[in-house]
């Protein structure tokens, strides 16, 4: 109450005040003609933001329902996947397709770690029967960007599919699905698309589309086809979220109006920004190099209590970071910038970061550091985005 809210989590986000708008309008019948123009409208707009010919369908579930979907559609049992994972939701892609009886060829990196594309590879080569690779563009537990496009140069080649969990990474950073070749692609409502949770969004490549057709899928909810068919009609195959349709078409409004190159730009920015603010507080962000544009994570000193810091920020100050998962719990401050958020907010989360660790350890941050994040923010909106 005494502070405004500021989420700076990577997921969810805050939402924009028109998708709020949204999500309030009067409830319509999702089998009627209204509910039907809005889901074609809805799809020419998806089309553009996965940069796709092919239909997106949207799913009533969380992001790892669209994980779940890709794999029971795209494999069967038994099939051979190859999971490359350096980070909590790369293990995911592998729970999945253990559970789904796939066999799992796996690459591990350590967390924060990119995918060499190279040793992708070669396992290619070394085991030619791989129906799959499946990865992430950007994995959330870390904040790294995997190099996505140069994987799909080495999938394309191969007759393995590249499937990419795209949940932090869709309106975020650049993931052109058709330009790059990806075969399914996979979002989430509640990370760059500033909705609530609940809504998964999936699209497949046309190869993918041949290989589904030929996999008589186990998971009735998610039968991707099926789903594919409705969509055509405007429709979804079961009740279909109708308040998050609603607040999925005033968002993409919102990227049609800036434009999606403008909003990466952004992005962009305020990842230079916070990473240039963290150092100049005399913390060390933990991906030096591979890091992805819509989350700042960085090492705690010693002897912080992670949990009890993003406490105090919050109570305090209003502001919600989210701290690292598994064994980086406690030692990790994951700053989230993706979505409804500028500037602003992360000079509020910078400032709150730094006062109660000087506080609490001491630190001593330079003292124009906000300043200092502000010119590497106004700085980047100008130079060129760099090349992934
Ligand atoms: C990269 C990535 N994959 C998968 C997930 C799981 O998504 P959900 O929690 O929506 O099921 C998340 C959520 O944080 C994520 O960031």
């Amino acid at each position: 109450m005494l502070n405004k809210q500021r989420l700076l989590t990577p997921g969810p986000t805050e939402l924009a005040p028109q998708v709020k708008a949204a999500l309030g309008r009067d409830m319509i019948h999702h089998r009627k003609q209204p509910f039907q123009e809005i889901m074609h409208r809805v799809q020419q707009e998806l089309g553009l933001l996965f940069c796709t010919e092919q239909p997106v369908m949207p799913l009533a579930c969380s992001g790892t329902g669209a994980m779940q979907a890709a794999v029971s559609n795209l494999f069967r049992h038994g099939d051979k996947v190859l999971v490359a994972k350096a980070g909590k939701f790369g293990q995911r892609w592998e729970d999945i397709a253990r559970t789904q009886g796939l066999e799992v060829e796996t690459l591990a990196y350590p967390w924060g770690e990119a995918i060499p594309p190279e040793d992708i590879g070669d396992r290619l080569r070394e085991k030619p029967d791989i129906a799959g690779v499946l990865i992430q563009a950007s994995e959330t537990s870390t904040g790294v960007l995997h190099p996505v496009e140069e994987i799909s140069r080495i999938t394309r080649e191969s007759h393995a599919l590249l499937v990419v969990d795209g949940i932090s990474a869709v309106g975020i950073s650049p993931c052109p699905m058709d330009r790059w070749g990806l075969d399914c692609l996979i979002t989430g409502s509640q990370k760059g698309l500033m909705l609530p949770p609940g809504l998964a969004l999936i699209s497949l490549s046309e190869r993918a589309w041949d290989r589904a057709e030929g996999v008589d899928t186990d998971c009735f909810y998610f039968d991707l086809t099926k789903e594919r068919d409705k969509v055509r009609e405007g429709q979804t195959r079961f009740t279909t979220p109708v308040n998050l349709i609603y607040g999925l078409e005033a968002a993409l409004e919102l990227f049609k109006e800036a434009g999606l190159e403008r909003i990466h730009r952004k992005q962009w920015a305020l990842t230079q920004m916070t990473r240039s603010g963290v150092r100049a507080m005399g913390l060390k962000p933990f991906v030096p190099e591979h890091y992805t544009w819509g989350l700042t994570s960085l090492l705690l000193p010693d002897g912080v209590d992670g949990k009890a810091l993003l406490d105090r920020i919050a109570t305090e100050y209003g502001v919600y970071m989210a701290g690292g998962q598994e064994h980086l719990k406690g030692h990790l401050v994951r700053i989230g910038h993706m979505g409804y958020v500028d500037w602003s907010d992360l000079l509020a989360g910078l400032f709150a970061l730094r006062e109660v660790l000087s506080r609490e350890v001491g630190l001593s941050a330079e003292p124009d550091f906000l300043e200092q994040a502000m010119e590497a923010y106004n700085r980047a909106w100008h130079a060129p985005l760099p090349h992934l």
